[in-house]
């Protein structure tokens, strides 16, 4: 089965991006289509795009989206779309020594999504800048055992 995965990625400093990128790489074959899109300059209507959606955002200020992924967020939380047709995985970025805010970045997305009808496949993964691991090293692992899990839902809704 043919399958198209949209990877939006918030980011201040370019690591969700390598990780999108890694994942884009791994992903990215005959059967599974990857489009990666920068979270710059999108709003609420992106969901309304051919197949399922990452998120794969890092967390900034207090547990903020970083600023290029605000637009979307915010968007998201003013128009509250239906988004019943969406399946969505959360690759989160984030460092433990921000205790009270770990990987809210991702967290802030999952909750809105889910709010908003979408359907998580897979747990949210939460990155952590702190335990020394390589985040694009942990993304190719996390997106295969993702995708997997992707197809798995799909055939049965098929
Ligand atoms: C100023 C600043 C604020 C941060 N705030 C948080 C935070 O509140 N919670 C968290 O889990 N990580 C926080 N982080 C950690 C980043 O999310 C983490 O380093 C991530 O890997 C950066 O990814 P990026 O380069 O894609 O932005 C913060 C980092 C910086 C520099």
């Amino acid at each position: 089965m043919e399958v198209t995965v949209n990877i939006l990625v918030g980011t201040m400093t370019g690591t969700a991006q390598l990780c999108a990128q890694e994942m884009e790489l791994a992903l990215d074959d005959g059967e599974t289509k990857v489009a990666t899109l920068m979270m710059d300059g999108l709003d609420s209507t992106v969901f309304s795009r051919e197949g399922v959606f990452l998120i794969c955002t890092s967390t900034y200020g207090q547990g903020d989206v970083p600023d290029n992924a605000r637009a979307l967020y915010e968007d998201l939380k003013a128009k509250r779309p239906d988004l019943s047709r969406v399946r969505y995985g959360v690759f989160g970025l984030g460092d433990r020594t921000y205790a009270e805010t770990f990987n809210f970045g991702g967290k802030r997305f999952d909750e809105v999504l889910t709010e908003l009808g979408a359907q998580r496949i897979g747990e949210r993964h939460t990155h952590d800048a702190s335990s020394g691991v390589l985040p694009e090293e942990t993304a190719l692992e996390w997106c295969q055992d993702w995708l997997g899990r992707v197809r798995e839902r799909l055939s049965q809704a098929a």
